[in-house]
């Protein structure tokens, strides 16, 4: 730790905090990042290690302190000093002309200048700044009332915690917090792998982090701010207009969407929706219409409210990104271990800037509770780039006689039972690797990169292995020639109605095949925490491959363990235990594994390993969540050489949590079950102590 003395300390904070501001703002606000995010993270570090060193010199306006504090019990209440209002709506371009006549008749202006903004989806919110300190930052609530969620919007990094500038004695300013559509597709993408709740949409993701009790499930859910009115202000002149108070808002320091501008008279307002309308599709988050406000005060005052609406200003909204179409069949697709997920084929609509003809229903359930039938009108809707989901059903305009779905009994690419476990929500085909199907995708995963990664062997060319039956088993690939690729390529070119151009193609088809047999070849020379992983063992992922390997050190002991020797393996429940043995004790599996051995597949093999000694040793960390400055992986080799046993899963035995980005219900377990947490700078400043 440093040995400055206290004024040396005392002048680098005040330098560090003035530097990491200043990125900040032109992060934030300018949209001009001036420094590389890992600068951005080592000079918080260094400020961390320095308050930490020195107390008194931490401040509550600090950049370090938003990490996010202990959860509270419940939020305090907030009596808004001025109150937070709603806006009326506006539909149609003749409301839009209405409301304009209504400011020019009673105005007298002919042609008023409006703040043009774009409305976005999210959470009002208010933040109190006094002496350009962030003191408080509450929810709308009821308008009158709200919560108080300081903490929690302390973690928000668009939000300044010190103003810039000249700041006035008080400053409250209102604005939208919201969660950007890459941190919500991330967040679902996540979640759904997880088996989470995932969220219905970026207002509900950005409700439900503000509201949350523990700042630190806030700070791991990126959301960010626009500023867009005021509220309290004591000792400043304002500027005359709105827009002109945006503007200096901005210098502040706060964020103001760059969608916002002025225009004038009914047409002006018009062309403004329109243009950002056709802008919608792309921008970063989402908005369900544009807010048009008379510019001049003096001018609003003279228009003053009606009950708490403001009669100056009115939201104009665009038809909400959901779609009505029709089911024109309900289809499963059997995944590798067998899971049967229904999706509706639907009559292509147009919803939010693509066609789309196929959506999710994940699993029966979800089609029982829609009760979604073939031929049902249905509403689609599509945030972002993710799968369209099928979110209800038009009951009035179901056709007579359509019937509830069920279930296929039996697996569609393979007849056999189609099965479901109590208490699971998934069914599964029983077809193992007899169905084409699983086999498939079981040879896609047996390829994949991260098992045994096989340059250039897809899904599309397993799909036509399998098809025209030149591998049944993994095992097979080993024994594929070029001939072989090339005949089935033709084969499927056949089927397809593709026809070779040139003779020439028979040259590059010889090539393209030759490649393809060196990159199987390539794989022979594995590791065996790969080929387990590989195998595609049920709940056998890369992590439990991997302690499995160096717990036995060699395959032949682990295919002969029981499920009690099984158990004894660190992070190895009776569940898994059990999966493990059902597989090893199944004749065919034995036969491929044979197989591979017996076409050249092989790997290192040794005794069992001890964990490696260090700092960490004894000690059992699992990574959550996404790491900005290395992959997990990454994470989990520096914290392996430390001593440390990586683990996937968190239970009582888990001594140690990191958790970044988007971190969910393994950050939650950690909580509840008071395992100890560290954010990616705590991990950081730990390896590099220890490097
Ligand atoms: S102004 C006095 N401006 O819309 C006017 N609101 O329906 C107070 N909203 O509660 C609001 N973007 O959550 C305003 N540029 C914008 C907005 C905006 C989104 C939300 C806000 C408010 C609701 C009113």
């Amino acid at each position: 730790m440093s040995s400055k003395s206290h004024s040396q300390a005392a002048a680098r904070a005040v330098e560090l905090r003035r530097k990491l501001e200043d990125a900040s703002y032109r992060y934030h606000v300018l949209d001009e990042p001036n420094i590389p995010d890992a600068e951005y993270d080592r000079m918080l570090r260094e400020l961390d290690e320095l308050e930490a060193t020195h107390p008194e010199l931490a401040t509550p306006d600090s950049p370090t302190q938003r990490v996010g504090s202990a959860p509270s019990a419940k939020f305090a209440e907030v009596v808004h000093a001025v109150p937070m209002l709603s806006l009326g709506n506006a539909f149609t371009d003749e409301e839009v002309q209405d409301f304009v006549n209504r400011i020019v008749k009673e105005t007298g202006d002919a042609q008023p200048r409006f703040s043009v903004e774009p409305k976005l989806d999210g959470l009002a919110i208010s933040l109190r700044y006094e002496n350009g300190v962030f003191v408080r930052g509450a929810t709308r609530g009821d308008g009158a009332t709200g919560e108080d969620v300081t903490a929690n919007l302390r973690t928000v990094k668009a939000i300044p915690l010190r103003l810039r500038g000249d700041a006035p004695e008080v400053l409250e300013v209102r604005g939208e917090v919201y969660m950007p559509l890459a941190a919500f597709e991330k967040y679902n993408a996540w979640a759904r792998e997880h088996g989470e709740k995932t969220l219905a949409n970026p207002r509900n993701g950005a409700a439900g982090s503000l509201r949350q009790l523990d700042p630190r499930i806030t700070a791991q859910r990126p959301l960010s701010f626009y500023a867009y009115a005021l509220g309290e202000v004591r000792g400043a002149a304002l500027p005359p207009t709105h827009s002109q108070t945006l503007a200096w808002l901005r210098e502040l320091g706060l964020p103001v969407s760059s969608e916002s501008g002025t225009a004038s008279g009914a047409e002006g307002l018009l062309a403004y929706y329109r243009r950002v309308g056709e802008r919608r599709a792309g921008l970063p988050y989402d908005i369900d219409g544009v807010v048009y406000k008379l510019d001049r005060y003096d001018q609003q005052r003279a228009m003053g409210f009606v009950s708490r609406a403001p009669r100056w200003a009115i939201a104009h909204k665009y038809p909400a990104q959901e779609v009505a179409t029709t089911v024109e069949s309900i289809e499963v697709n059997v995944g590798r271990t067998g899971a049967v997920t229904p999706w509706v084929l639907m009559t292509p609509v147009h919803v939010g800037g693509v066609t789309v003809s196929r959506a999710t229903l994940h699993n029966a359930d979800q089609v029982a509770r829609l009760d979604v039938r073939v031929g049902d009108t249905v509403i689609i809707r599509r945030a972002g780039d993710v799968i369209p989901e099928v979110v209800g059903v038009i009951l009035d305009r179901r056709p007579k006689g359509a019937q509830p779905w069920t279930m296929p009994k039996t697996c569609p690419d393979c007849g056999s039972a189609v099965e479901r476990e109590e208490g699971e929500v998934v069914a599964r085909c029983t077809g193992g690797l007899y169905c084409p199907a699983q086999r498939v995708q079981a040879l896609f995963h047996f390829a994949s990169r991260r098992a045994m990664d096989i340059e250039g062997l897809g899904e599309r060319l397993i799909q036509g292995l399998v098809d025209f039956d030149y591998v049944r088993t993994v095992a097979d690939l080993y024994k594929l020639g070029v001939d072989d690729f090339v005949q089935m390529k033709q084969r499927a070119d056949e089927r397809d109605g593709v026809v070779p151009e040139t003779v020439k193609a028979g040259k590059i088809a010889t090539k393209w095949a030759e490649n393809l047999i060196a990159g199987i070849a390539a794989s022979r020379d594995s590791t065996l925490e790969r080929v387990l992983f590989a195998l595609g063992i049920r709940d056998v992922g890369e992590s439990t491959a991997k302690t499995l390997a160096r717990h036995f050190g060699a395959l032949q002991p682990l295919m002969d363990a029981d499920e009690e020797t099984l158990k004894q393996v660190p992070d190895v429940g009776p569940v898994v235990a059990a999966r493990i043995a059902h597989f090893f004790a199944q004749p065919h599996n034995r036969e491929v594994i044979a197989a591979l051995r017996e076409n050249g597949v092989h790997w290192p093999e040794g005794a069992p390993q001890r964990a490696t000694e260090g700092p960490l040793s004894g000690k059992t960390v699992v990574l959550t969540g996404g790491l900005a400055s290395m992959s997990r992986d990454e994470a989990g080799a520096k914290l392996e050489a430390l001593g440390a046993k990586v683990s996937g899963s968190v239970s009582k035995k888990t001594s140690l949590v990191v958790a970044g980005e988007a971190a969910g219900s393994k950050l939650a377990k950690a909580q509840e079950l008071g395992i100890e947490i560290w954010d990616e700078a705590a991990l950081l400043a730990f390896l590099e102590q220890n490097a």
